[in-house]
């Protein structure tokens, strides 16, 4: 299917400290830098062998036990829902780092082996030194007041099911080959999104398989492929890509390495507008149409238009929460708002 669907645009002869990560956030699409961390040494380990690029790694570990889904060899990878909607198709645990490579490479042995799969582990926290080791740290000045999570994700064959994410994304390939499949926001309705929760991972999915589409139930799933973009990764290769974009993630080899970082081009004192959403479903989603559309271009004034519109004409001293936010407004708003859900 793959082979159908639009390549990411991409660059080469760029490092990572080179990459300008706010231009290609704010050029709104995501861009694949080729061999922009093949100077690393844990990617240069990765493309000796698996085996050096997990020794490379188990000499960073930590004590910390890292949290891992496991599914059966016929779920394919795909860490899902079961049959019954009721339940997932995979089991958790923790493993500290030996006993997860143990397991990879006593699955790996068998034909139909399990999957195993550590998503978005905090890097420091499980391989203490080896951002710094390795040059994979990021200079501050580009990401402003918020501060880059830095995650990894560890494990065999394995599929992230098609999710959107409410931070940028900088996702290094460091060992194994890996596979995004990309689709803009405004593709939600087309990707027919799962329950709210509970959610595999902490994220709302697509009900649809990108790799066994149901075309007869998903009808419009056709119109997001043909808006999906997707990147190849190889170790050594970074992809970036704009908050909200709807992705799947497949990992190939039997070692397979990402590491991430999530940044929000808002200060950290803005709140999740998941929280919105879930309390716009209870204020308006069941009143009558003529009143939600009212409502919508009360949010396109307040909320979705330039902010100077809804304050210019009004004295500076009556702004209050129409003044942009600051770490003490936000606060003093968050705890009026508190103060009404308590009704
Ligand atoms: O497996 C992965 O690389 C997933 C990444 C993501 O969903 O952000
Ligand atoms: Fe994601």
């Amino acid at each position: 299917m793959s082979n159908l669907l639009m390549q990411v645009e991409q660059s080469s002869g760029v490092s990572f400290a080179e990459i300008d990560f706010n231009r290609v956030i704010d050029q709104g699409a995501p861009r694949l830098f080729k061999g922009a961390l093949n100077e690393s040494e844990f990617v240069q380990s990765a493309k000796q062998s698996s085996k050096a690029a997990m020794n490379f790694l188990a000499s960073f570990a930590s004590d910390a036990p890292l949290v891992y889904y496991r599914a059966e060899a016929n779920q394919a990878g795909r860490f899902f829902y079961n049959d019954e909607l009721n339940g997932f198709n995979f089991k958790t645990g923790r493993y500290s780092f030996d006993e997860f490579c143990q397991s990879l490479e006593q699955e790996n042995a068998f034909a139909a082996g399990d999957s195993i799969y550590v998503g978005s582990a905090e890097l420091e926290q499980h391989f203490p030194g080896l951002i710094k080791r390795d040059n994979l740290g990021l200079p501050n000045q580009q990401f402003g007041s918020s501060t880059p999570l830095i995650g990894i994700w560890l494990g065999n064959k394995t599929t992230a099911v098609t999710h959107y994410d409410v931070s940028n994304n900088i996702a290094a390939c460091m060992a194994g080959k890996r596979r995004f499949t990309l689709f803009p926001p405004d593709q939600i309705a087309n990707l027919y999104p799962g329950p709210l929760e509970p959610t595999p991972g902490g994220q709302v999915v697509s009900m649809v398989d990108l790799n066994q589409p149901d075309h007869k139930r998903f009808v419009n799933f056709k119109t997001a492929l043909a808006h999906a973009q997707v990147a190849d990764l190889e170790p050594g290769d970074v992809l970036v890509y704009p908050a909200m974009w709807w992705h799947q993630v497949e990992a190939f080899d039997d070692f397979n390495v990402l590491i991430n970082y999530w940044w929000n081009s808002s200060d950290a004192f803005i709140d999740d507008p998941m929280n919105t959403l879930l309390h716009g479903l209870l204020s308006l989603r069941d009143r009558p149409q003529h009143e939600k559309d009212a409502w919508r271009s009360v949010f396109d004034y307040y909320v979705f238009g330039e902010a100077r519109q809804a304050r210019e004409h009004l004295p500076e001293h009556t702004r209050g929460a129409l003044n942009t936010f600051d770490a003490l407004s936000a606060r003093r708003h968050r705890a009026k708002l508190l103060n009404k859900f308590n009704r």
